[in-house]
């Protein structure tokens, strides 16, 4: 069997050349990244019935990528999620960041790692294939202190499992959180939105946002809200109740804290697809995730095969540290020194049910 391909998906601008690389595993599942941001431009598994389709959302070309992607199947760097204001102080230094997001800083700034072509190096193994991808930040890339040296490792094997392993050291101390934003949708391309899904996350709690989804520093037990998802319930069940986060958020985009015993790679998240059997199951070695249920697709962008890429056709399930967190000195810290090491893993598995 061929378990890796690549050829060129396209040509930046300013004249890079970007590379498509084809992974798959025994069973057929076929991933498709690009060397742009990182990008699964697209992920064929089967369903019950062994047919094979694409699960998420995306462009067919780069120049779309290039102009008008909500940060379809990306790496999310610097930093994934929202810093207030756009600043942070680290050792009583204050840092400046680009803003993109009202006043906020999101997923990185205005150019982020998602906007860069990384340097990759494929590879096979006996029973998996898999690309590495490179990118060194320069010292003040959108405001950050520090070169940053990162590697993002992802690896398709057949037990059916992607790992997206994150790696990355600094010349000076800095702030991090690596992401990885896939938008899914488990019934294929010819679905509408995602609300029937069905969806469990290991997560007792969650960090509720201020209007413009800025953390307020609580901790909110789920408990008898719309955001307790401890036992399998359809996406869509609870989304338009008159929650104040929900209204805040246009529907689900918020920091889920997993219940975790340790560092190691614990489930975090665990979705059925009624029609077709599809699963998907997210096990990470991150303190939390953001469940984001496509809530700023609007039906302006077509995507891959002409499908309108519409309000809620696809979810995130974004593996994180918590949003804002070099503001908030109770969260888990997101700090990365000089001769430390970040490392950070997460692994998507795929199956199907009768
Ligand atoms: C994250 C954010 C959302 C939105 C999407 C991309 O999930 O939390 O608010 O920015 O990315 O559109």
């Amino acid at each position: 069997m061929i378990r890796l391909a690549q050829s060129t998906f396209g040509r930046t601008p300013d004249g890079t050349t970007v590379d498509l690389l084809t992974l798959r595993n025994a069973a057929g599942i076929e991933i498709r990244v690009i060397t742009y941001g990182g990008v699964i431009v697209s992920l064929q598994t089967p369903d019950r019935t062994g047919a094979f389709d694409d699960i998420v959302l995306g462009f067919d070309d780069l120049e779309s990528y290039l102009t008008k992607s909500r940060y379809f199947g990306c790496i999310v760097g610097r930093y994934g999620n929202r810093i207030a204001g756009g600043r942070f102080t680290l050792d009583g230094q204050t840092y400046p960041l680009a803003t993109n997001n009202g006043s906020n800083h999101l997923h990185g700034g205005i150019k982020g790692w998602d906007k860069v072509v990384w340097q990759a190096a494929p590879f096979e193994r006996a029973d998996a294939a898999g690309v590495v991808l490179r990118h060194t930040s320069p010292d003040g890339d959108e405001g950050y202190p520090g070169e940053v040296a990162a590697t993002v490792t992802y690896t398709l094997s057949d037990r059916d499992q992607l790992s997206v392993r994150y790696q990355a050291t600094t010349t000076k101390p800095t702030v991090i959180n690596l992401t990885q934003h896939t938008y899914f949708n488990l019934a294929g391309p010819k679905a509408a939105d995602v609300l029937g899904h069905q969806l469990r996350l290991n997560a007792s709690r969650f960090t509720p946002v201020s209007d413009v989804m800025i953390p307020t520093g609580e901790i909110a037990n789920v408990s008898g809200t719309p955001f307790d998802f401890r036992t399998l319930t359809p996406i869509g069940e609870r989304i338009n109740e008159t929650h104040e986060q929900l209204v805040r958020a246009k529907g689900y985009d918020h920091n889920f804290v997993l219940d975790r015993a340790g560092d190691a790679l614990t489930p975090a998240a665990h979705v059925e697809e009624p029609q077709t059997g599809r699963t998907l199951d997210v096990a990470t070695t991150e303190p939390a995730l953001q469940f984001y249920s496509g809530n700023f697709l609007d039906n302006s962008r077509i995507g891959k095969g002409g499908r309108v890429l519409s309000y809620r056709s696809g979810f995130c399930l974004e593996t994180q540290h918590f949003p804002d967190s070099p503001n908030h000195p109770a969260f888990p810290s997101t700090v990365l020194r000089p001769g430390g090491f970040y490392l950070s893993e997460t692994i998507f598995g795929f199956g199907t049910r009768g």
